[in-house]
């Protein structure tokens, strides 16, 4: 029956990250309940990502389902342009100025996150427009940052593969290097961060403060494989911003709302940014949603503009998703749901060590909160890499599927956020998988 449907599939649809000969041996789902999905052949998987990051509470919910039902009958869409507003909207950008960083205030909403990227930038943009600094425009972002793919975001993204069939990129923006402890090739290891973080003080130079509106980073990358920062990092990057007039935009797309252990990432470092994007988790992945804080001196800056912003989605702020996220956020805090994914993320960590932190290709298990990383390398001494044309982790993947686990993986490495009500045997299930899977493909 699956079969059938894949054919159908292949014949009528065009997919995200279009592959056929990858999709042949795809999964069409048809059913969902808290982290289990079922497919077309009646098969369960663990769900090891959370959808793409964004299911955090679970697959099934009536609570949610009934928020947007209730919306829908009431009022399902109604224009969000400057003059028009909903009750949803405006509560929720009042809940998310309580649960964001102290000095983000207000909210722009769009329907997912390379939209909130896009917005981010024209945001930087103009505020410094507004502020008589018109040549402030370029965009500096990291190498292995993801930050979607219509352009200004793909262009932004530092993961090369998304480029080239869609070049020219925008102009005006630059990559630094990210972060990553695993392979940092100093030996000073206290000061890893800042020496890093000092790469972007030496962009900022080179291209000009002048011409440099925002800094974008993800707190905790995520598709690019879960690399954690140096404590050291995040605080380095908001002193250079501030000496150098830069904005910093947090792409909190997969980090927001609880993934880490705390409602936004940066307040592990005690960092706050100028501009958060947001989307996935905001509404459980129950509606497209997803959205912009920005610092209240950047909305007094729009505020007191003589011109309109002329930046718009017909999708934006739409009741709907406003009223599922409404009750997304306050299912996170019912269910202390926060505090669970620091305790379940914790608990995975320490179950994949146990498993395989010894195996002689394993060469990290990472991560932070409930996103959490396998690296896997060909020699675990000089942690070399295995040859691209060697695509072992994609056969640790095909293993773990036969045995009821789904995720995704980046070059070597395995990538897991499975959502937040994930129960404990299953979160023990997860390691146990990922280690038979692991033993099926490169023995003990
Ligand atoms: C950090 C980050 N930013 C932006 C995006 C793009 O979001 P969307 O796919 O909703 O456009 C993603 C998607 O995975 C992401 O992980």
């Amino acid at each position: 029956m699956q079969a059938d449907l894949l054919k159908r599939d292949l014949e009528s649809l065009i997919h995200s990250l279009h592959d056929p000969k990858a999709h042949r041996a795809g999964h069409v789902w048809v059913r969902g309940e808290g982290a289990l999905l079922f497919d077309a052949d009646g098969k369960e998987y663990i769900d090891g990502l959370a959808g793409l990051w964004n299911v955090a509470l679970g697959h099934g919910r009536r609570d949610l389902a009934e928020a947007a039902r209730a919306q829908l009958e009431t009022l399902a869409y109604a224009s969000g342009y400057t003059g028009h507003s909903n009750e949803r909207a405006i509560e929720l950008a009042e809940k998310l100025a309580r649960v964001t960083y102290p000095r983000i205030n207000r909210f722009f909403f769009t329907s997912g996150g390379a939209e909130a990227n896009e917005s981010a930038i024209k945001f930087a943009r103009s505020y410094w427009k507004l502020r008589g600094r018109p040549s402030k425009t370029k965009v500096i972002s990291r190498e292995l940052g993801y930050h979607g793919t219509t352009l200004a975001a793909m262009s932004a993204t530092g993961i090369p593969g998304y480029w080239p069939l869609f070049e020219p990129r925008v102009p005006g923006f630059t990559h630094v290097p990210s972060p990553y402890p695993y392979r940092a090739q100093t030996t000073d290891g206290s000061a890893y961060g800042v020496t890093i973080a000092n790469e972007l003080e030496k962009a900022i130079v080179r291209e000009g403060a002048e011409t440099v509106a925002m800094f974008l980073a993800e707190p905790v990358i995520g598709v690019g494989g879960v690399v954690v920062p140096p404590d050291d990092y995040f605080p380095r990057v908001r002193e250079i911003c501030d000496r150098h007039e830069v904005l910093f935009a947090a792409d909190e797309v997969i980090t927001g709302f609880g993934r880490t252990g705390r409602w936004f990432a940066l307040e592990h470092w005690g960092v706050a940014p100028d501009i958060v994007q947001f989307a996935k988790a905001i509404t459980s992945g129950y509606f497209p949603l997803g959205g912009v804080g920005i610092s209240d001196e950047i909305a007094r800056a729009l505020d007191e503009a003589q011109v309109p912003w002329m930046h718009a989605y017909t999708y934006s702020a739409h009741p709907t998703g406003c009223a599922v996220a409404l009750r997304t956020l306050e299912i996170i805090e019912e269910e202390h749901l926060v505090a669970e994914a620091a305790r379940k993320g914790a608990r995975l960590i320490e179950a994949l060590r146990a498993g395989l932190g010894q195996h002689p290709h394993v060469g990290e298990i990472r991560g932070k909160g409930f996103m959490c990383a396998i690296e896997f390398v060909k020699d675990r001494e000089t942690k070399q890499p295995f040859p691209s044309e060697e695509p072992v982790v994609s056969r640790i993947h095909e293993q773990a599927q036969m045995r009821g686990l789904i995720s995704r993986t980046r070059g070597d490495v395995f990538v897991l956020a499975p959502p937040f009500v994930t129960p404990d045997d299953l979160v023990d299930r997860i390691a146990e998988i990922l280690k038979a899977a692991t033993e099926a493909v490169l023995g003990r």
